[in-house]
């Protein structure tokens, strides 16, 4: 039982709430106006208020705004003639639990009290996650403790110290920015620019200008002289995102850069300096693009005189619940989301997913997670929801995927959820180990 508020200058809807909502088991209070449903919030503090937008005196979006000022935790849910998108969008937006259209359906009302109650009941017998309402998130934080990214730290430690290149190589989503980011801040040289360039958002025949700069009239359309991105790390840091997709040509340019310290703009003769370091990340094993002759050897060499292997989320599993807490605090500064609580067993929810978009994955679901919510704690059920509909993506494409495609796929999940064992992966597929290897090689897979 709760206590349950109706405001509503309709008699018989005061009634019938009324009666519907008492035969329910709960205690309710009634008010025809806002002052006196404004007064019986004070006074009876109800757990859920019930509450008509257009009132004889107040505005009840205005009635909204005060109750949800009062931080009371109350799950208000309007009701309203208007059918209008702002009116929804600014009752959603101030706070309300939820929305009822007028004429009202009964089953809907029980279904967003019962709703109400449930939420009420679970954020009661949740303890808010210590500290996360006052915590103040550091952007440029790498979270972990797990052994793997303990090693990470101590590999920044030591590089951070000169200006050695460095190679991020791990999975989509690891971290490999933030790392890249968090080595130049602690840098001698933490003052000077750091400049991120991603080689494979630009079209292969404006590489070279983006990256060593242009002289005016170069090329058609270099109407003024520019400087590349190598000019503007200055002293710094350039970053070059996936750079694995650099086309051969750029990277015989950027390996004599690297050698002797010196370039020259497109269409320009004067030779530049530049000191900076430089940062490669890359999502693929670059030393099969070697091999395979997609990536220039000695340019390979030159970039990973220091090497970091950044794990992916499913190898270090018990940094899963600090990330969290991490996003959290994060995210409800970002939005203004007032979230402070996991209902039990919403944290191994989220450790027990596959999460193959990595740490960036997570942190989308944890906002798209306290978008929805509309209290102080996440349910486990809002959390499958989001997790089942993220799974349901790549189904719905499987359709157009070859039947190879998919074995091999399948193939590699279960090879790298069984840390390579052969044997075990064989059984687990149930074919015999010369099979599996036979497959393995047919289809060139190789571990991360
Ligand atoms: N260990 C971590 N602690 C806190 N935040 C993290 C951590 N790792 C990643 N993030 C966050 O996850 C998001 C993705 O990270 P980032 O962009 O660095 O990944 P990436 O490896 O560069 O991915 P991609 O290969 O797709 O470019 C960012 O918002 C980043 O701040
Ligand atoms: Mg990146």
């Amino acid at each position: 039982m709760v206590k349950i508020l109706v405001i509503d200058d309709e008699p018989a809807i005061l009634e019938s709430l009324n009666m519907f909502l008492v035969e329910k088991g709960h205690e309710v209070f009634t008010a025809e106006t806002g002052n006196k449903g404004l007064e019986a919030y004070i006074t009876e503090v109800p757990q859920i208020v019930i509450m008509d937008i257009r009132l004889p005196d107040l505005n009840g979006l205005d009635i909204l705004q005060i109750m949800m000022e009062k931080k009371d935790a109350s799950k208000i849910i309007m009701i309203t003639a208007f059918q209008d998108m702002e009116t929804t969008i600014v009752a959603i937006k101030r706070g309300a639990f939820d929305y009822i259209h007028k004429p009202l359906d009964v089953d809907e009302i029980e279904k967003a009290v019962d709703r109400a109650v449930h939420i009420l009941e679970i954020d009661q017998n949740t303890p808010s996650i210590k500290g996360v309402a006052s915590r103040k998130t550091d952007p440029w934080v790498i979270i972990g403790q797990s052994e793997k990214m303990r090693n990470v730290f101590k590999k920044i430690g030591l590089v951070c110290k000169s200006r050695v290149n460095v190679l991020l190589q791990g999975e989509t989503g690891t971290g490999k920015e933030l790392i890249a980011r968090v080595i130049h801040m602690n840098s001698t040289f933490k003052d000077e620019p750091f400049i991120v360039f991603d080689c494979s958002a630009v079209v292969d025949t404006l590489l070279e200008s983006e990256l060593f700069g242009h002289e005016k009239g170069a090329f058609t359309g270099a109407d003024t002289a520019k400087k590349g991105k190598i000019e503007l790390a200055a002293n710094g840091t350039l970053f070059l995102d996936e750079i694995a997709q650099l086309p051969l040509n750029i990277q015989g340019k950027l390996l004599g850069f690297i050698q002797r310290r010196e370039y020259t703009r497109v269409g320009g003769a004067k030779v530049h300096q530049s000191s900076c370091r430089i940062i490669t990340a890359c999502n693929c094993d670059l030393a099969k693009k070697v091999r395979l002759g997609e990536f220039k050897e000695d340019l390979y060499f030159r970039l990973r005189v220091f090497m970091i292997d950044v794990p992916p989320l499913r190898e270090r599993l018990s940094d899963i619940p600090l990330l969290v807490e991490h996003f959290l605090s994060k995210i409800n500064a970002e939005l203004n989301t007032q979230v402070t609580k996991f209902q039990d067993g919403v944290i191994q929810i989220l450790v027990d997913h596959n999460w193959q978009g990595n740490v960036r994955e997570l942190e989308n679901t944890i906002v798209q997670a306290l978008v929805e919510c509309t209290g102080s704690v996440l349910l486990k059920e809002d959390m499958d929801k989001i997790l089942a509909t993220d799974e349901a993506l790549p189904e719905m494409g499987l359709a157009s995927y070859s039947l190879a495609h998919v074995e091999k796929e399948h193939m590699l999940k279960t090879l790298n959820n069984l840390e390579w064992n052969k044997t075990r992966t064989a059984t687990a597929l149930g074919i015999s180990l010369p099979t599996l290897r036979s497959k393995i090689k047919k289809y060139d897979i190789h571990p991360n």
